[in-house]
């Protein structure tokens, strides 16, 4: 095993149930369900966001010290329709400095939200927010350059729904609470006195900050919810600062149908999505066919890891049942799996004129260190970078013509990274070297890095000037904040 390995091993250790470190994890807690700001019917009402600072009981029987978004922790699913422009105020209220990003949404890069858009402590940030692209499940969070982890981690972070005529008159489920839900998975460390607990080290910038316990929804997992008879309908944000996620049914495969920017061309069967840090994907469940469910979790990238351990433990490997879905007797959506979901041709790389490489570094050289902190990243002993070099605020690193399909090609030195581009969906040609699987080949925000390349076909439509660029960066949030990113305007 090597380090990397050993680490995911100890921590998912914590998850099994002989280990005696799941005090928290023990109980099954009802599902939280995420308060919904709708405006799809518009009106010019302005959309208040107002971060706070706030206490949170995840579960644990203590007060956790945390951000909110209109709530003490987590932010409301905001619900739009593709055409609209939000009208959007988002107030400071957290005692330090912030940025609000969109993540996912095909904006100009003047309302972005990236790091050079800060709401200073009790101030309002006003963009009108155009939302111009399909139906697809987006989120927002803070990118405070350097403070993106601490702040994401401690609760500024909320889903922003995109609905269009034709995700409004799919025949899926779509009962918010009822037979559709949104899930916010997260790990969390809680300290001795049962408070949510973010610290780092050298070693923790390294591996990114990772958890012991799993939170569904702001509440310590296993949750719980009753649903009807029928498809069911889950909307998943890993919204970890490092972890990858395994998703599993505790019966059957697992029927997907939407990832990051919309709708795959049509369902696909699998028996688990291996999910980065800053993805979203969309699944159905048939709960005819067993009168309870669950949707499993586990820690870790390393599916083999999983295997061994899933024979060990029969079957369930180090994953905990997440979400128990327990079925009465009404019925509810009595549809079918659907089988076409939307008109998505395979990605052309013959469209692109362009073509850029990315290396992700980091550790090694002391070169990456030194400059990493001159140029105000926030990192432990090491450095990280892109093509060697740190993120540097006052540097645009690449120019892209507005209009233009580029093929962006993304490798890493070491670790599995997940990587993400602003102002785009993209589709994934290779990832590591490999064909992408069947659930990532749509509309995609993040694709896996490792040691091969990762290839996607991405165009840009929207302009981004060199004082508000987009940002392209790993979305493992401390590798982020300590250089792992870099800059580019549209134009
Ligand atoms: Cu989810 Cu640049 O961020
Ligand atoms: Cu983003
Ligand atoms: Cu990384």
């Amino acid at each position: 095993m090597n380090r990397r390995d050993f680490l995911t091993a100890a921590s998912s250790a914590a998850l099994l149930p002989l280990s005696g470190a799941t005090w928290a994890q023990a109980a099954t807690r009802p599902l939280p369900i995420i308060p919904i700001t709708d405006v799809t019917a518009g009106g010019d009402r302005r959309i208040k966001l107002n971060l706070q600072a706030a206490t949170h009981d995840f579960g644990t029987g203590a007060a956790s010290a945390t951000f909110g978004i209109n709530h003490s922790y987590l932010g409301p699913v905001v619900r739009a329709k593709q055409g609209q422009t939000l009208p959007f105020d988002v107030t400071n209220g957290i005692g330090e400095v912030t940025t609000l990003h969109w993540h996912g949404l095909h904006i100009p890069g003047e309302v972005d939200g990236g790091p050079h858009q800060e709401i200073k402590p009790g101030e309002v940030w006003s963009p009108d927010v155009p939302v111009t692209q399909r139906a697809s499940m987006n989120w927002f969070h803070s990118h405070m350059h350097g403070k993106t982890a601490r702040q994401t981690y401690t609760g500024l972070a909320g889903v922003l729904l995109i609905e269009d005529d034709a995700s409004l008159s799919a025949d899926l489920p779509s009962t918010y609470g009822v037979d559709d839900f949104m899930l916010i998975l997260q790990d969390k460390m809680f300290n001795c006195s049962s408070q949510m607990d973010y610290v780092l080290t050298g070693e923790v910038f390294e591996e990114g900050f990772t958890g012991d316990t799993l939170v569904v929804n702001g509440a310590v997992a296993p949750v719980a919810q009753t649903v009807p008879q029928g498809l069911v309908r889950l909307r998943i944000l890993n919204a970890c600062n490092a972890r990858f996620l395994t998703l599993s049914l505790q019966t059957g495969p697992m029927t997907v149908i939407a990832s990051d920017g919309g709708f795959l061309a049509s369902s696909v069967q699998t028996e688990n999505i291996l999910m980065s840090p800053g993805e979203r994907y969309e699944v159905l469940i048939d709960t005819r066919t067993a009168d309870a469910n669950a949707l499993m979790v586990s820690f870790g990238e390393d599916e083999g890891f999983v295997g061994i351990l899933g024979s060990m433990f029969g079957g369930g490997g180090n994953a905990i049942p997440a979400l128990t879905l327990n079925r009465r007797a009404e019925a509810g959506f009595t549809g079918s799996l659907p089988d076409r979901l939307a008109n998505l041709s395979s990605a052309d790389s013959t469209e692109a004129t362009v073509t850029r490489s990315f290396q992700l570094n980091m550790g090694g050289s002391e070169e990456l260190a030194t400059l990493a902190t001159l140029w105000g990243n926030v990192c432990g002993d090491g450095g990280m970078g892109i093509n060697g070099r740190p993120m540097k605020m006052d540097r645009i690193d690449e120019h892209v013509r507005q209009g233009d399909t580029e093929i962006w090609r993304i490798a890493s030195d070491d670790q599995l990274h997940p990587f993400h581009i602003h102002g785009c969906s993209f589709r994934i040609l290779t990832q590591n070297g490999a064909e992408p699987p069947a659930y990532a080949q749509g509309w995609k925000d993040m694709v896996h890095v490792e040691n091969e390349w990762s290839e996607v076909l991405v165009r840009f439509d929207h302009p981004a000037t060199s004082d508000a660029p987009y940002m392209y960066h790993c979305h493992i949030l401390e590798h982020e904040d300590c250089g792992m990113m870099g800059q580019f305007t549209v134009g």
